[in-house]
């Protein structure tokens, strides 16, 4: 009863938020159609000089957005879109390391003023953080597991636990939802995380689950997430912040360990992208730290386990380009273990049910090098301060609850 009283607040919380900042909206009962938002703005790639903001309304409208150093909107740069439901804009000439504030009107509404930091300059050794997330989807075929443990009410006190700890910026490691192409499902996801992804921007990959329900065929609605302008698609890119360099890899479309992985392959285009990236970031004097991110994980304690194409085709790479940690979802738990110096860090905690899979058996939590493991909600936040890494993965209570704890510390 608690899950579903918590589902009720939240949509209570959604509608009442949307009143609010939607005066003069026509919110009519019966076949009276609807204005609006459907989708209130959210960040999506933030860069030192650019921000990408991205809004979904009822009705096909042109739009503005306003974008200001000061909170009250004056001497706002004011930019017209054209007429759609839903844009994706990216506002340019901005400066690195400084707030802005922003609000979007259209569709006969005006978004809630926002703010958001421009990135550090590549090459700054400032303090900064992030937060690496993943599998915020529902399992709604597993109707034993969403009884015992919920499904997206578990959801939302992981966004406000991670909130609490003002991340410059969100990594998530894919699953988003439960399927890419399922309409209920994306407005499910923004209900839940439009506020934290209205002033938090996000760093997406690709899950198997971003395409049609995990059968890596069809459209998926998170493709039209901006990336950085650096090259590269949205299912593989780069990023740099400050000192570090970012890569995100396709893995999503590898489900099981019996996949070929063609697009991971040597003489691919992915591979061939990965390969010229690390080299350019290991060369670069400017950046201090490469991490990746990638959805299905080259290693697994758990249900899925190894997988030995990842493994053969990146973890070469990986070496070579000295590459500290590889961020990994796909599994519903936290696993951290460590090869050849590089840590393996799964974070697939931020909603989707903790459950064992029937076909599987007995946990297998053993796992050569394996330092902690743990069946949790979860998320890892990551401070890095020049030189120095400090990952502290973190354990959400869960079920309407957002308090957390602590479950594994370790530094670089
Ligand atoms: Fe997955």
């Amino acid at each position: 009863m608690k899950v579903r009283q918590n589902k009720g607040i939240l949509k209570a919380m959604y509608v009442c938020a949307v009143l609010l900042v939607s005066a003069g909206v026509a919110f009519a009962g019966g076949d009276s159609p609807q204005s609006g938002f459907k989708i209130t703005p959210i960040l999506q790639v933030v860069t030192q000089s650019t921000v990408g903001i991205m809004w979904e309304t009822h009705n096909a409208s042109a739009g503005t957005v306003q974008i200001s150093v000061n909170s009250n909107m004056s001497g706002a740069k004011v930019i017209s879109t054209s007429s759609a439901t839903t844009r994706k804009i990216r506002v340019t000439g901005l400066v690195a390391n400084k707030r802005y504030y922003y609000r979007v009107t259209a569709d006969g509404a005006t978004s809630a003023t926002r703010s958001f930091v421009t990135a550090l300059p590549v090459g700054s050794r400032e303090p900064f953080r992030f937060i690496v997330y993943g599998d915020s989807r529902t399992a709604p075929w597993y109707e034993d597991a969403i009884a015992k443990y919920g499904d997206n009410d578990d959801h939302l006190p992981v966004c406000q636990s991670m909130m609490s700890y003002s991340p410059d910026f969100l990594v998530h490691v894919g699953d988003f939802v439960y399927s890419g192409t399922n309409m209920d499902d994306i407005y499910n996801f923004f209900d839940v995380e439009r506020e934290m992804l209205a002033g938090n921007p996000v760093l997406p990959t690709y899950g198997n689950h971003e395409f049609d329900g995990g059968n890596a065929t069809g459209n998926t609605y998170m493709d039209s997430y901006l990336i950085p302008a650096t090259g590269g698609t949205f299912a593989y890119y780069a990023y740099n912040y400050g000192n570090v360099h970012i890569l995100v890899v396709n893995t999503g479309t590898i489900v099981w360990a019996s996949d070929n992985a063609d697009h991971l392959k040597p003489g691919s285009a992915q591979y061939a992208f990965i390969q010229a990236d690390l080299q350019a970031a290991a060369a670069n004097p400017n950046i201090d730290h490469i991490f990746v991110s990638l959805h299905a994980a080259p290693y697994s304690c758990a249900n899925f386990g190894d997988n030995s194409n990842l493994i053969n085709y990146l973890e070469p790479l990986f070496r070579q380009y000295h590459v500290k940690a590889v961020f990994m979802g796909h599994e519903h738990d936290y696993q951290h273990m460590v090869h050849d110096g590089i840590h393996y860090i799964l974070s697939g905690g931020a909603g989707s049910s903790m459950m064992d899979y029937p076909w599987k058996g007995d946990q297998d939590d053993t796992h050569a090098n394996l330092l902690r493991y743990a069946e949790v909600l979860n998320y890892v936040i990551v401070d890095v301060d020049g030189p120095t890494i400090n990952f502290q993965a973190r354990q959400v209570q869960g079920q309407g609850n957002s308090s957390s704890s602590l479950l594994e510390a370790f530094g670089l």
